[in-house]
């Protein structure tokens, strides 16, 4: 199904595409009607609310040196009864949402979790919530949460680099100091959290930056919001959103417009582009060379399909940091600061809520007002 119809030119996809591949049908949004764990309740305690979605951090290996190759498969309870200490500091809720690793975490997933933590945080008793994730698309899920949740409450999004049964796991602490974090009104009016391995980012920002390490989060031009020192959220700045952040309303939204990332590189094929589009992309994303850039051969192919289709393509870059500008001429978007993973987010979102391309342009724009 596509998102915005007004740009879509039928004939050309089946000009593409002799037989279309059907999108999958989307789900009907269900919303928890079961709490998994509640713990005792303690009234002078602040309250939060566990959303437990698996990774490692909910992981368990065959010996305490196992690091890589181990199962998903604790569960919400399991993460809070090791670590007794968060019961000292708050009276804790807890849902399963999913118990996968999180390159299965899909739109399913972060729909439920981003309507359901609108949910929470509207009830005067809580403080705040923590969503414990896995680590290889966390930015994903925080970035989506930034924009779909609207409270000045902290959502603190955790996971772990090592399996529970890990010599030196850091799961437990990672998980106490979310919980301290969203339990604090230090963190309120900052967007979404991202707190591992003591240090505090902006969903906004952070990024996984290597795939085994277990200092792993960082924002490396944006920087850090805080770090913890003795288990006590310390903070750099006072409190503030990013600049140009947006708020999407996605109450109504069963799924989400499907956007994909194409990567540029040496000898790109430029048959990718059309192939995108005839397996149903509402939207590109390209993973540029330098600022945002790729062939020409690959440019001409995206700028034909363009012109045929209409459909939004932003450029992002393949490289960690930096900044793509958008053009007056060219056909594609600038992705500003956005790494391709969070462009993708963004205009994910745009295409959901029925943005137009010009409205996509604009809201890139707004992310990175000019001076
Ligand atoms: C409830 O929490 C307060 C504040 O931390 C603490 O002083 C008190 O001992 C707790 N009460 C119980 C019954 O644990
Ligand atoms: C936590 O929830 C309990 C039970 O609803 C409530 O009595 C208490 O006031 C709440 N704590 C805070 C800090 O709001
Ligand atoms: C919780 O606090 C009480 C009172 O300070 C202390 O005796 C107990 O050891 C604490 N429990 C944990 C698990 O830290
Ligand atoms: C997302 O993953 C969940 C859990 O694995 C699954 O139930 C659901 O069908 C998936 N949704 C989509 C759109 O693939
Ligand atoms: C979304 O809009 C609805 C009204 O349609 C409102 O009730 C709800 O609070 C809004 N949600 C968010 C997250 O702003
Ligand atoms: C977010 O909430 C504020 C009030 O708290 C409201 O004015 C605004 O419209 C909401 N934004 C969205 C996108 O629903
Ligand atoms: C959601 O749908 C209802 C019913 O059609 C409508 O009244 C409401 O404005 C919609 N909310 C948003 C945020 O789109
Ligand atoms: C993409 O499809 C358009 C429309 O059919 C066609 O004109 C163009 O040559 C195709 N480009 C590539 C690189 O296959
Ligand atoms: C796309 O359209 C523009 C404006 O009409 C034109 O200048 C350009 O040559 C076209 N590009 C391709 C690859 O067809």
């Amino acid at each position: 199904m596509r998102f915005s119809p007004a740009y879509v030119l039928p004939a050309f996809r089946a000009l593409v595409l002799a037989s279309p591949i059907a999108h999958p049908e989307s789900e009907t949004h269900t919303l928890f009607v079961r709490q998994d764990i509640q713990t005792p309740i303690n009234a002078s305690l602040p309250n939060v609310t566990i959303f437990a979605t698996g990774g490692t951090i909910a992981s368990q290996g065959t010996t305490n040196t196992q690091t890589i190759g181990y199962q998903v498969g604790l569960g919400v309870q399991q993460l809070v009864d090791a670590v007794p200490e968060i019961l000292n500091i708050s009276n804790i809720a807890g849902y399963q949402i999913s118990n996968v690793d999180s390159g299965s975490v899909n739109q399913t997933i972060s729909l439920k979790l981003a309507h359901q933590i609108n949910e929470e945080l509207a009830k005067d008793e809580i403080s705040g919530v923590v969503v414990t994730h896995g680590t290889d698309t966390l930015e994903e899920t925080a970035f989506f949460l930034e924009l779909a949740v609207n409270s000045s409450k902290p959502v603190v999004v955790v996971g772990a680099m090592r399996p529970a049964t890990a010599l030196s796991a850091d799961g437990p602490l990672n998980l106490l100091q979310a919980v301290t974090l969203a339990a604090s009104e230090n963190a309120k009016d900052r967007g979404t959290l991202i707190s591992l391995n003591d240090r505090i980012g902006s969903a906004f920002y952070t990024t996984k930056n290597n795939a085994n390490s277990l200092d792993t989060f960082f924002s490396t031009e944006a920087g850090q919001l805080g770090f913890f020192i003795n288990q006590v959220p310390y903070f750099y700045y006072a409190p503030a959103a990013p600049l140009g952040v947006t708020h999407f309303n996605l109450t109504n939204a069963t799924s989400l417009a499907q956007v994909d990332i194409l990567y540029a590189h040496q000898d790109m094929d430029p048959a990718l582009f059309n192939a995108s589009y005839a397996a149903g992309a509402d939207g590109i994303v390209v993973a540029g060379v330098g600022a945002g850039g790729m062939s020409s051969v690959a440019s001409e192919a995206a700028e034909s399909l363009f012109n045929a289709t209409g459909i939004p393509m932003v450029s992002s870059h393949r490289s960690a940091d930096g900044f793509v500008p958008s053009s007056e001429e060219g056909f594609t978007i600038g992705g500003g600061f956005y790494n391709p993973q969070k462009a993708r987010v963004l205009l994910q979102m745009a295409l959901t809520l029925g943005y137009d391309y010009d409205e996509i342009k604009e809201l890139f724009a707004q992310s990175y007002p000019m001076p």
